[in-house]
């Protein structure tokens, strides 16, 4: 079952990423988004009275000023319930949700050969805030929610979570 998560799911979501994230201490930044009032949708996927997965949207803009697109980040599934189409699900009710708020378009940094079966392509258009390696280049993706939406050429204008370089590098 995939829904909104509470304030109370926080102590079991922020459990959730030392196991599914062995190297990255994604619990920092986790944190600061659910503390954000506004603009951050945290699903969380429950399964045999436990939380099995976690995902967050943060709605950022295609340039200061420009429209509201969506960061999708990060993403976690408990390692005992990966490869159960856990993540998958998280990530198309999401998709759901923004396109029903008007949210044309999303992002993403990660791997394309997971992220590329929900659509997702190299972003050409928006920058990251930081820039990323070369290499990296073809983790940054992103796709339309709402047919025939182009976004402007721009630089991704996100809140003060993610203006963390550190969350944008190696
Ligand atoms: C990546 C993750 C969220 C996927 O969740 P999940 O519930 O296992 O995913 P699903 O069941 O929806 O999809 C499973 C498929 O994704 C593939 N997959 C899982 N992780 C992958 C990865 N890192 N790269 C490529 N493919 C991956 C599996 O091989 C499987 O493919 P198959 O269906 O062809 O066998 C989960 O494995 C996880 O939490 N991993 C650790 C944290 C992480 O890397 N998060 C992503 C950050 S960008």
């Amino acid at each position: 079952m995939i829904r909104t998560a509470e304030s109370d799911d926080l102590p079991a979501i922020l459990a959730l990423y030392p196991r599914a994230f062995a190297e990255e201490d994604l619990r920092p930044v986790v944190e600061a988004l659910a503390k954000l009032p506004h603009g951050v949708l945290s699903l969380v996927a429950q399964a045999d009275g436990g939380l099995a997965g976690h995902v967050m949207f943060t709605t950022c803009a295609a340039g200061q000023g420009g429209p509201a697109v969506g960061l999708l980040a990060p993403l976690c599934v408990a390692p005992e319930r990966q490869r159960q189409g856990i993540g998958g699900q998280l990530v198309r009710e999401g998709f759901a949700r923004l396109a029903a708020d008007g949210i044309a378009y999303v992002l993403v940094l990660g791997d394309p050969d997971y992220y590329g079966r929900f659509g997702f392509q190299q972003e050409r258009r928006i920058s990251t805030p930081y820039e990323l390696p070369p290499e990296w280049s073809p983790g940054w993706q992103g796709q339309s929610l709402i047919e025939g939406f182009i976004p402007p050429v721009s630089t991704l204008d996100v809140p003060a979570p993610w203006r963390q370089p550190s969350l944008w590098l190696p």
